[in-house]
């Protein structure tokens, strides 16, 4: 019997980034992905596509808010742009800049849509990046200003904050490999420090918020490979855990405890690879002190990667499914993710992002039917329901993504939303998952109980 608790929050998730548009509207700055997608012969995003116009939510809170009703969410994550709240990051503050976001937080309040704020989905303002961006220790005091003044503009409004997306993904796409803004290709201990200043940039963040109102819950996001045992037996679960955290590999980065090592446990693995070790090995003494433990760890899951018994990866099965960005379809995460890391750090766990992307398209009932999607969400949530049972604190299921939207070095090509966008004249249609998630919500997951219904 698939139960979820009473007070379980359903929502939908989103980045400013990604949907907004208004690129350079009432005074916002520009951000390093404004710059990444204008940089001429620069080809770093597919079609050459930007966010200038995305999803134009930054003029239509009214009608997006509205939507998220009919379909019974109750609670939007969203992220705030900080050049638009501090165009060089550190210096003057727009007048102008809160104007759509307190008119989406407003409008989903009288909704009764509960708002939840990321300050940092990737959009660093382009000035920061002239200095060094997340390589220049100074941004801790920046970031710690800015989570300030838009923890009081909200006081009494917001209650939870989270403070960074995906360090993993901003340090190790941005600064290692370069496929993401600012498309910086540096080594390990580049990466490393990125990693560091951001974990020092989200605690001095939480004491700021905190300063404004202890009452508000402030989390930060993580991601990274999970691992799932190929079998389901007690040595096949040891050795997905051990696999999950093993900092030895040259994907490290996007391990979920690089980052969340640094903060809530204070130390590295041991399994570090050297460069890392050496890099942890540098780090001033007085860091670790102030590092500050997140209320909670939002994750985001996708999928996760099976390993035998001795933590090796193996093969999926041959013919497994995958989605749309061929990533494969694995149930599973959900279960193992949130109760490995769980074990390891001890705090609740909110599901920040999970979904997928599928070749979605109007039909000509003037429909977009997607029974993947909800057969996708169906698996994944049971396997959620299962971490919730066995007793793992699982407060929020936030689905990635309310809107198809800008997927980053992807473009617009990959629409990972419950709702359509025609692009071409901004209308938004409700996909058939929408449907079934609103059912979802509406019944708090009983509706899991049985065989979806794959059509609305
Ligand atoms: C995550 C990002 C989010 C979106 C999804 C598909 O890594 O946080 O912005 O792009 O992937």
């Amino acid at each position: 019997m698939i139960q979820f608790p009473k007070d379980f929050l359903w929502g939908v998730a989103c980045a400013s980034f990604q949907c907004e548009g208004a690129w350079d509207a009432d005074g916002k700055g520009p951000s390093i992905w404004d710059d990444f997608c204008h940089e001429i012969g620069g080809n770093h995003v597919k079609h050459g596509d930007t966010g200038d116009v995305a999803c134009d939510c930054y003029h239509r809170a009214k009608e997006d808010v509205a939507l998220m009703k009919a379909l019974n969410v109750r609670a939007y994550r969203f992220s705030v742009s900080w050049p638009r709240i501090i165009p060089d990051g550190d210096g003057a503050i727009n007048p102008l800049g809160f104007k759509f976001y307190d008119e989406l937080v407003n409008e989903l309040i009288s909704n009764g849509i509960r708002p939840l704020i990321t300050l940092y989905h990737w959009d660093l303002p382009s000035a920061l990046q002239h200095k060094g961006g997340w390589l220049n220790r100074d941004i801790v005091a920046a970031f710690e200003r800015y989570a300030r003044v838009v923890a009081e503009h909200f006081k009494g409004r917001v209650d939870c904050f989270m403070t960074l997306n995906e360090p993993q993904c901003a340090a190790y796409l941005g600064y290692g490999n370069g496929l993401h803004a600012p498309g910086w290709k540096l080594g390990d201990a580049d990466v490393a420090r990125a990693l560091h200043h951001m974990a020092l940039a989200h605690s001095a963040a939480q004491r700021a918020i905190k300063a404004v109102d202890p009452g508000i819950s402030v989390g930060v996001v993580s991601c990274g490979g999970l691992c799932y045992p190929r079998n389901d037996t007690p040595a096949g679960r040891e050795a997905a855990r051990k696999a999950t955290f093993d900092l030895g590999h040259p994907y490290w980065a996007m391990t979920f405890s690089i980052f969340l090592d640094d903060l809530i446990l204070k130390r590295y693995d041991d399994s570090a690879i050297p460069a890392v070790r050496a890099f942890a090995d540098s780090i001033p003494a007085g860091d670790w002190e102030l590092m500050e433990t997140p209320d909670f760890i939002g994750m985001n899951i996708y999928n996760a990667r099976p390993v035998d018994d001795d933590a090796r990866q193996v093969r999926e099965p041959v013919g497994s499914p995958r989605t749309a960005t061929d990533w494969p379809v694995t149930p599973e995460a959900l279960y193992y993710g949130p109760m490995n890391v769980y074990k390891r750090y001890g705090l609740p766990i909110w599901i920040t992002e999970d979904g997928l992307s599928n070749h979605d398209m109007l039909y000509l009932d003037g429909k977009v039917h997607d029974p993947k999607r909800i057969e996708f969400l169906h698996r994944y949530l049971t396997c959620l329901a299962q971490a919730v049972a066995e007793g793992v604190p699982v407060k929020a299921y936030l689905h990635w993504s309310f809107l198809d939207n800008f997927e980053w070095s992807d473009g617009y090509d990959q629409r990972f939303g419950i709702v359509y966008v025609d692009y071409a004249t901004l209308r938004r249609v409700p996909k058939d998952s929408a449907w079934w998630y609103a059912d979802v919500i509406a019944t708090n997951g009983d509706s899991l109980n049985g065989i979806p219904k794959y059509y609305y």
